[in-house]
């Protein structure tokens, strides 16, 4: 996996110092796939069912769902998630709502792609606390419901593998995606979609700053292959006096997954779409309210205290970003044989 280094930032920081506009983009109305993973309506039901299924976990009762409700924020709105036998983790669960526009996956960017994600929380013993992948795929293949969905989306054959489930789970995932929000309709030349409040947060993220890191359709970073991270120092201001009120360097961030010193409070540039379904923020959700979140970032990335009409119209503008959200059924499963747990 590869990283950006700072030079992509402060390339991104002269255009903003020499007040070259920023390029505002809509969001896609298609998330981006990899070649050996294209999206079918097969995979995506498949994938569905797998995400809403909690029998994948070791007490049965945790699915991506539990975490990850999509019938909302696609989060869990605690600081941190609570797993099997109500363990509890050490960071927030961030959305799932347009993680298919992330190029690297988790806060600190360890998984290089959705496929590579979904493999992850079944074996995580907080999480869902299954023993081994063969495991996971063993429950699956204990249900005999699945296989014709299986062979519908990957074709006849032993394809009931870990693999092909982590597959159709990111296809789902691929259509989690929320294309169409109040600022994407002024982004497309629609004028009247924004207020005029909200016009001025917009220009206010931009002559603050935030849009050096927070850029593009998603606002997480410029556009970058998939498995290449977009990755910045956070906090980057060390003496911000919200560092100690919200514990920030608690957590190493990227160099707990790689141990490479240059990577230590590295942290990955995340989405500001639908923020207002996902409190609390950050990666260790100690920061409650959006306003707060907005000053937290202006001091500590940016040495810079706002005042309330700046944050006012800030988050104005954040809200923005919100929605429409696809209507979300749940699936029907197949059954399970005898007992779950034997
Ligand atoms: C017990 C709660 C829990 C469960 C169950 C869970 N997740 Fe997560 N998920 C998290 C947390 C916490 C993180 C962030 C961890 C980190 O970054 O270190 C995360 C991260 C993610 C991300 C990365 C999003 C981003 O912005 O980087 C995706 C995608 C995701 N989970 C999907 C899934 C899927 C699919 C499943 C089921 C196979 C699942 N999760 C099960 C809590 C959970
Ligand atoms: C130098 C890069 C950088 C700048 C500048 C920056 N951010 Fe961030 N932002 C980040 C990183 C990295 C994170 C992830 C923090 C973490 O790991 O907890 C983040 C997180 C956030 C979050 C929390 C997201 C969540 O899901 O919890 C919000 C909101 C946010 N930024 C808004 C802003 C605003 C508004 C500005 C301008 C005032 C700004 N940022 C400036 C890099 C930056």
């Amino acid at each position: 996996m590869r990283t950006v280094n700072l030079l992509v930032a402060i390339a991104a920081m002269a255009g903003i110092v020499t007040g070259q506009a920023q390029a505002w983009e809509a969001l896609p109305d298609k998330a981006p796939e990899p070649a050996d993973n294209p999206t079918t309506v097969a995979k995506v039901e498949l994938g569905k069912m797998l995400y809403f299924d909690p029998r994948f976990s070791s007490t049965g009762s945790v699915s991506c769902f539990s975490c990850h409700n999509v019938m909302e924020g696609g989060d869990d709105h605690m600081p941190t998630s609570i797993g099997v036998h109500g363990q509890k983790g050490g960071r927030n669960a961030p959305t799932v709502w347009n993680a298919a526009f992330h190029s690297v996956q988790f806060w600190d960017g360890r998984a290089a792609s959705l496929e590579d994600q979904a493999k992850g929380p079944p074996v995580n013993p907080i999480e869902m606390g299954m023993t081994s992948l063969g495991a996971v795929i063993d429950r699956v293949r204990a249900i005999p419901g699945y296989k014709p969905y299986f062979e519908a989306a990957f074709g006849p054959g032993e394809v009931v593998t870990m693999d092909n489930a982590a597959k159709a789970i990111a296809a789902y995932e691929r259509t989690l995606i929320t294309p169409g929000s109040a600022y994407d309709r002024f982004a497309k030349g629609e004028t009247a979609a924004l207020t005029a409040g909200q016009q001025r947060g917009m220009e206010a993220l931009q002559a603050v700053g935030c849009t050096s890191c927070h850029q593009g359709p998603a606002f997480n970073g410029p556009a970058l292959p998939i498995g290449t991270g977009f990755f910045m120092k956070f906090p980057t201001i060390a003496g911000s006096p919200y560092v100690t009120k919200y514990d920030l360097v608690a957590d190493d961030g990227r160099f707990v997954s790689t141990s490479a010193e240059g990577d230590r409070h590295l942290w990955r540039v995340p989405t500001l779409r639908n923020l207002e379904f996902t409190a609390p923020y950050m990666h260790n959700g100690a920061v409650k309210t959006l306003p707060e979140a907005v000053r937290v970032m202006a001091s500590t990335q940016l040495g810079q205290t706002l005042d309330d009409q700046q944050v006012d119209e800030m988050v104005a503008f954040l809200m923005s970003l919100s929605g429409p959200f696809p209507l979300q059924t749940m699936p029907r499963l197949p059954a399970t044989p005898g007992d779950l747990l034997d």
